[in-house]
């Protein structure tokens, strides 16, 4: 009786591991294709290490004219959000310049942009600074500055990172980041333009953020 079942007992055996095998191989097949589709957002997302979840949130500030900006402001429009202070001394004017560059390309497309320069450096970035500062660029750039406690809230919200860094005459500067956020009309952030990229690059993603 045993030598009569051996045989059936055995090849089903055999058939339960050819299962198996085709569950493990099924198994690496979607892990593959699961890594292989992070990678590509994550190339996509232009090497950027930021979350769009987890960036923006409520903040309450004043743009150079000393009028009152929130969150609520960043709605209905895309926007492109910079942040640094008007005594940077290379980043920042580069940017800036640059952004000029960019909405007089982009011709009428840039009236459907809101450009925001938020200040790292509240105590010295005063709403009259930032206009004397701003003066020097596209007049649609909207300078953001307010209390160190608005401020702090607002970076903390977007994740900037920023130091001051004392310089040996007792002045100081500041360490900050250097990326663009792109932000789409929901306040959501898409992209970021990154130092030093090209017009080209730059312009391309500027495009499609408008286009939505
Ligand atoms: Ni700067």
């Amino acid at each position: 009786m045993s030598e009569k079942n051996s045989p059936k007992t055995g090849s089903s055996t055999a058939t339960t591991l050819r299962v198996v095998r085709y569950i493990v191989w099924a198994a690496i097949a979607v892990l593959v294709v699961a890594v292989g589709a992070i990678s590509f957002m994550a190339w996509q997302g232009g090497g950027s290490s930021l979350q769009a979840s987890t960036i923006g949130g409520p903040f309450s500030v004043v743009d150079q004219k000393g009028e009152r900006v929130t969150e609520a402001d960043l709605e209905g429009h895309p926007s492109m959000i910079f942040f640094g202070f008007t005594f940077c001394p290379d980043v920042c004017p580069t940017t800036l310049y640059e952004t000029t560059q960019w909405m007089k390309q982009l011709g009428p497309d840039a009236d459907k942009l809101k450009v925001y320069f938020v200040t790292v450096d509240p105590e010295r970035d005063t709403p009259e600074q930032m206009a004397a500062y701003l003066g020097a660029f596209d007049p649609r750039i909207v300078g953001l500055t307010g209390t160190r406690a608005e401020i702090d809230q607002m970076l903390k919200a977007y994740r900037v990172y920023s130091r001051k860094v004392p310089l040996d005459d007792g002045d100081y500067t500041m360490d900050h980041t250097a990326s663009i956020y792109l932000l789409d009309r929901d306040a959501r952030l898409t992209g970021t333009v990154d130092y030093k990229e090209t017009q080209e690059t730059a312009l391309a993603k500027i495009r499609r953020l408008i286009a939505g």
